[in-house]
């Protein structure tokens, strides 16, 4: 392997500028080329290349979003957009690279890889949806910022009297809602892997805990459910709590990184550029069981995830 190709794809996450950073330098000082392929596999099609050296990623450890930046590609999921993709690859002289993103676009790397181009995969993504994983680079970040603006509504919430409902992003998966739900102390997280859709039991439980002297009800909705705020009306009609929804949205996805995600993402892109040349190609990094581990992406695509079942059910004893 001489030249090393990088890109982001998907959702944008904090920790992504650290990943791109550990490719380049990790490559750079085992001899190797490191060209930077600008909005993901959109770019790639379009041959958005850049030459990066050290200096390329130098102050963008702490910031947000990803410098490369970052694009959804429906071209690239047709067989003409893959064989395209990897003519340009072999036309810039990239004979390898590293795709930071979710499991979409590790399907992209996965067809590049039977294309001949080696590629690693890097788990990057707010949604901590990828199964290989117990971590993916941006969650603890994201997780971070959306309790921290949890604990603001609540303050509000407490003040009024009110019912809170607050919707945090996660696509179809409800992670994000459980660690904010645990790290907030909310009375209610609904998940899309365990709602039952029973407004009357929220609703009698909203009622209960305001004859009981709470003066808050804070609802952790994830996004995977939705609808807070036609949800947050019939909650106010059925009980007479005053209720509102907040839904947090994109502020979840910037913000500099935290410390676990810069040195995570600092490791798993260290460790990509390791494992491309000792000669592997198709893997993901994953980080399970307290290692950080690789897994051929076939294999990856394949398991699943659901969410942490006991740290689910605590969260409905310890309210
Ligand atoms: O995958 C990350 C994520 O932020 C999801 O949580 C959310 O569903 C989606 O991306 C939003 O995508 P967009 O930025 O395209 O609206």
């Amino acid at each position: 392997i001489n030249t090393i190709g990088v890109l982001t794809s998907g959702g944008d996450a904090p920790g992504m500028n650290a990943a791109i950073r550990a490719v380049v330098r990790q490559a750079i000082s085992k001899g190797k080329k490191v060209k930077g392929i600008k909005r993901g596999y959109a770019g790639l099609l379009n041959e958005e290349i850049i030459d990066m050296n050290g200096q390329s990623v130098s102050d963008t450890i702490s910031r947000g979003g990803t410098i490369l930046q970052t694009a959804r590609c429906m071209e690239f999921t047709t067989p003409e957009g893959q064989q395209k993709g990897a003519e340009i690859c072999k036309k810039h002289g990239i004979d390898a690279i590293v795709v930071i993103g979710g499991d979409g676009s590790f399907k992209g790397a996965q067809k590049l890889a039977a294309l001949g181009i080696n590629t690693i995969g890097l788990p990057g993504t707010i949604d901590l949806d990828i199964a290989c994983t117990d971590y993916t680079i941006g969650f603890d970040t994201a997780v971070n910022t959306a309790m921290e603006a949890i604990d603001k509504v609540r303050d509000t919430s407490t003040s009024h009297e009110r019912c809170s409902i607050i919707e945090v992003m996660g696509r179809g998966a409800g992670h994000i809602a459980l660690w904010c739900g645990l790290a907030n102390g909310a009375e209610e997280i609904l998940l899309p892997e365990k709602y039952d859709y029973d407004e009357q039991r929220l609703i009698d439980q909203v009622v209960n805990a305001r004859k009981n002297g709470k003066q808050h009800y804070i609802i952790v909705n994830a996004e995977g459910i939705g609808h807070s705020q036609s949800m947050a009306k019939r909650i106010e009609e059925a009980t007479g709590v005053e209720t509102r929804a907040t839904i947090l949205g994109h502020m979840q996805r910037g913000g500099s990184p935290t410390c676990k995600d810069r040195v995570y993402a600092t490791t798993m892109g260290a460790m990509a550029v390791d494992l491309l040349c000792e000669g592997k190609s198709n893997r993901v990094i994953g980080h399970k069981g307290g290692k950080f581990v690789d897994f051929d992406i076939d294999e990856a695509l394949a398991m699943k995830k659901d969410v942490d079942e006991y740290m689910y059910e605590i969260s409905k004893t310890l309210v």
